[in-house]
This record gives structure tokens, sequence and C-alpha cells, in this order.
């Protein structure tokens, strides 16, 4: 990322997918931030992938309060980001050399590292496993506000249970209104999707959750093939079948499907949106409609903001085309394929 024009209180920043993005945080708003974490209390913080909604990792109150504030059902694990890799052994039980050769090729970055944990982490983190997720995230405002903090925040992502995750600090206020304590606005994160999750507490490093780290990266610097996660691999909400999902009906299809459906459903009367790649954008009554970028970086950058939009067209479907099956869509299908499976219930099933 490069920055320009900085100012106390406005950066613009140019990130990887070549965006620009206004990030509105001052050395006051982080300072403010760090007393209300110290006190306690809920920020919620832009990183590189999707907003967090953050509390002091060694406050088991304080992290009780994310589960509260997002109807997240107890019991399910947190993430604890670090301002950096020296900070592991602070939280980790055993730190393999597989781990090391991670952390230092892809942090800061959206990579979250499962971990054997170390004993004073607190169930309320870790859901009681024996385990623990650790991740250094690279967005100046996360690395800014851990250094300043100085511990580790516990930050799922800041959307309420089993919704689509926020990319904007617009969304983050969207979803939980004056709930929270503080909103650190960085602008429209870079990633757009959560991080990979490799769990390296296992015989074998396992892949728990695809992102923007692909599998195939991550063999060659652990120089070994990724296992498929163990039947008693720790528990993912991440990887439910139904998560990350608009309250509206999502249905994936190939594109001529999708355009064959939205002019029939259209015609007797239902509200369509729809997500396709293509410059052929149909005209109908009732049809709110999204051009999505047909590069995978970019599709990935604006899917949230996509499908909150497309959720709030009031229509009764959402009609999604489904992208290619390659290596470099593998996370993106990913959170399709759970956002057609539709919201979890209350308990998380
Ligand atoms: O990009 C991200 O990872 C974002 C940003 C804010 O860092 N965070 C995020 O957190 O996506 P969350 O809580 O929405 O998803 C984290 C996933 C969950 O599926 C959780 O179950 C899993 O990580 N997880 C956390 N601790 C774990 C553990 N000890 N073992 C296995 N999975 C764990
Ligand atoms: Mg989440």
């Amino acid at each position: 990322m490069c920055f320009y024009g900085a100012n106390d209180a406005s950066w613009l920043v140019q990130t990887r997918t070549g965006h620009w993005s206004r990030i509105l945080v001052s050395d006051k708003d982080i300072e403010h931030a760090v007393a209300i974490l110290k006190s306690g209390g809920l920020v919620a913080f832009p990183t590189e992938t999707v907003y967090g909604l953050g509390a002091d990792a060694s406050n088991s109150e304080a992290v009780a309060k994310i589960f509260a504030v997002k109807g997240r059902p107890a019991g399910h694990p947190l993430i604890v980001h670090l301002a950096d890799a020296v900070q592991i052994a602070n939280w980790a039980g055993e730190v393999p050399e597989a781990a090391r050769k991670l952390a230092r090729k892809f942090w800061p970055g959206p990579l979250t590292l499962i971990l054997r944990r170390a004993p004073r982490v607190s169930d309320a983190v870790t859901g009681g496993q024996d385990t623990v997720a650790l991740r250094v995230p690279s967005h100046p405002v996360a690395l800014q506000l851990l250094a300043r903090f100085g511990g580790g925040i516990a930050a799922p992502s800041a959307n309420r249970h089993g919704r689509v995750s926020a990319t904007t600090a617009a969304h983050v206020r969207h979803e939980f209104g004056q709930a929270i304590d503080c909103v650190l606005d960085g602008g429209e994160t870079d990633v757009g999707i959560e991080s990979t999750i490799v769990d390296l507490s296992g015989a074998a490093p396992a892949l728990l959750r695809p992102g923007w780290i692909g599998p195939a990266e991550l063999e060659q610097v652990l120089g070994m093939p990724l296992a498929a996660p163990a039947a008693d691999a720790p528990r993912a909400p991440g990887t439910l079948a139904k998560h990350y999902a608009p309250q509206t009906q999502l249905i994936l299809m190939e594109l001529d499907l999708l355009m064959e459906l939205a002019a029939t459903l259209t015609r007797v009367g239902k509200r369509v949106a729809a997500l396709a790649m293509t410059g052929r954008r149909p005209v109908h009554e009732g049809l709110t409609w999204i051009a999505a970028p047909s590069d995978p970086a970019a599709y990935a950058h604006t899917l949230y903001a996509n499908l909150r939009e497309l959720d709030e067209a009031g229509c009764d479907t959402i009609l999604v085309e489904q992208p290619p099956q390659s290596a470099e869509w593998m996370a993106i299908n990913d959170r399709l394929l759970r956002a057609a499976a539709g919201a979890p219930a209350r308990d998380g099933t």
C-alpha cells in the first residue's frame, strides 16, 4: 500500500487491488479507541479483509460483549489479532516451524493460523478448545491500533451472526447502530473477504477456510500438501454450510439461466436482484442489476457491498452468476455457496 497526502485526520491509500480508499482516523481517534479497549469496551476497526469487532483478548468480560452484540452462539472461537509475529509466543503454547514459515511469508496479511493455545488464553476466546487462532493484519489502522494497544485484540467479523461481513464503516454502523462504542473508519477494505485459515495444531497443516491466499501459495511455502480438515478439526462457524448470507433468498446459476429466469420472474411481477459479470445488462421492470467485475480480486473486493445493495433492494430473489470453478475463484465460490445456503438458524446451525 502507498500513502499520499496524509494529514492528521485523513489519508488516501492505494490498495493492492488498485482502488483508492480514504482513511478517516487520526492519532486522537486511535488513542480514544485504545482507551475504550483498555476499559473493556468494543471497537470496530478495519482490516485488509473485512472490518473486525474488537475487544481486549485478555479480558473475558469484554470478549463476552462481542458475543452478546453479534448474537454469536457461545463457544464459537475468535481470532486474536496481534501487532507482530513476535507476540505469537504470548498466545501459542507451541509454535511449529510451519507456522514460522507462513508468518514470515504472509504476515502482516490475510492469513489466520490455528495453533495450540498458551495456558493464559481464556476459554472465552478459544470457545474452550485447546487451540487459538492468531493473525497479524496489514491494514495500517489495524496495525496502529494494535501497536498502541500493545496486547491482543479478539475480533470476529463486524456483522451480526451469519450475515454478510462488513467492508466499510457504514456497513458496521448499519449492523450495530449504537451498540458499539467506537467505529474506526479506514475506508473500504482491500481484499473484501475474510482471511484464509490454516490449522497447524494437528499432524499435518489443513485448510479450514479458503481466502485470498490460496492453497498453492501456502503449499509452496510449507513445502508439503495441505490436508483436508480432519473429522475432529476445531469448530469454525465460518465453515458451516450456511453463513455469510443476505436475508433475501440467493440462488447461484449459469448466466444463460439467470438471464432467462430474470425475464420470466419479472414478467410475472416478481422483483429480482442480479449479480452477473456480463456487460449485457437486460432491462426489465422490477429488475435490479449489478455488473460485477470479472477479475477475481476486484470481484472479492466488491462482493459483500454488492450483496448488501442487492439485499436492500427489496426483491423476492437474488440471482448470482456462477463464477468459474478455477483455483483463483475458490474463496469467492466458497462464500457464494454459503450465502446460497441461507442465513443460519439462531442456534448457529
Ligand atoms: O479476515 C478475518 O479473518 C476477519 C478479520 C476481522 O480478521 N475475521 C473473521 O472472524 O472473519 P470470524 O470470527 O468472523 O471468523 C473467524 C473464523 C471462525 O469461523 C472461527 O470459528 C474460526 O475462525 N476460529 C477461530 N478460532 C478458532 C480455533 N481455535 N480453531 C478453529 N477455528 C477457529
Ligand atoms: Mg464472520
